[in-house]
């Protein structure tokens, strides 16, 4: 039995699904003036060392496809704590990604490289933002550590 106030070494970790979607497959080499250079799998190993820290497990997707990252996110009902999801562009106009994170029952963070609403006026909108728990943009590759920490806050809020 787990004293109150010490960790419980044998409980499972929380796990947190690192969804990112359409053209970020490319960072690295996709306008590195706006994104930088590190690459998908920089931000990946470096949200899953900050995740880690906090005690929280990642699994990590990428895909070009809205229909892929909704199935994806119906795979995390009852399964992950939290998604951490930076949906590039599907951000500004994928309703169906909004539906399925609005069904999904843990902690929602939107996470942007850049900072949508300092672009054009397109980015301005998310559709996302109203089923996030919160959104945080414009720390480049910091935002994924952020993200982590706020997931690591808001479970143990619970
Ligand atoms: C982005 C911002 C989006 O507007 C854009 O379509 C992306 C990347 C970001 O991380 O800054 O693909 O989500």
């Amino acid at each position: 039995m787990t004293e109150p106030g010490t960790a419980d070494h044998d409980a499972p970790r929380p796990l947190v699904l690192l969804l990112h979607g359409p053209n970020l497959n490319l960072l690295g080499t996709r306008e590195p003036e706006v994104y930088g250079t590190a690459t998908l799998d920089d931000h990946v190993a470096s949200a899953t060392a900050a995740a880690d820290r906090h005690g929280l497990d990642v699994e990590a997707h990428q895909t070009n496809h809205e229909g892929e990252l909704v199935e994806l996110i119906h795979g995390a009902r009852g399964r992950c704590a939290a998604i951490v999801i930076n949906p590039g562009a599907f951000t500004h106009y994928a309703w169906s990604i909004h539906d399925a994170l609005a069904a999904f029952d843990g902690v929602v963070v939107e996470v942007h490289l850049s900072n949508p609403n300092a672009r054009e006026p397109w980015r301005h909108t998310s559709v996302i933002a109203p089923v996030a728990t919160g959104t945080i943009a414009g720390f480049g590759g910091l935002g994924y550590a952020l993200a982590m920490q706020a997931v690591a806050a808001r479970l143990t809020a619970r």
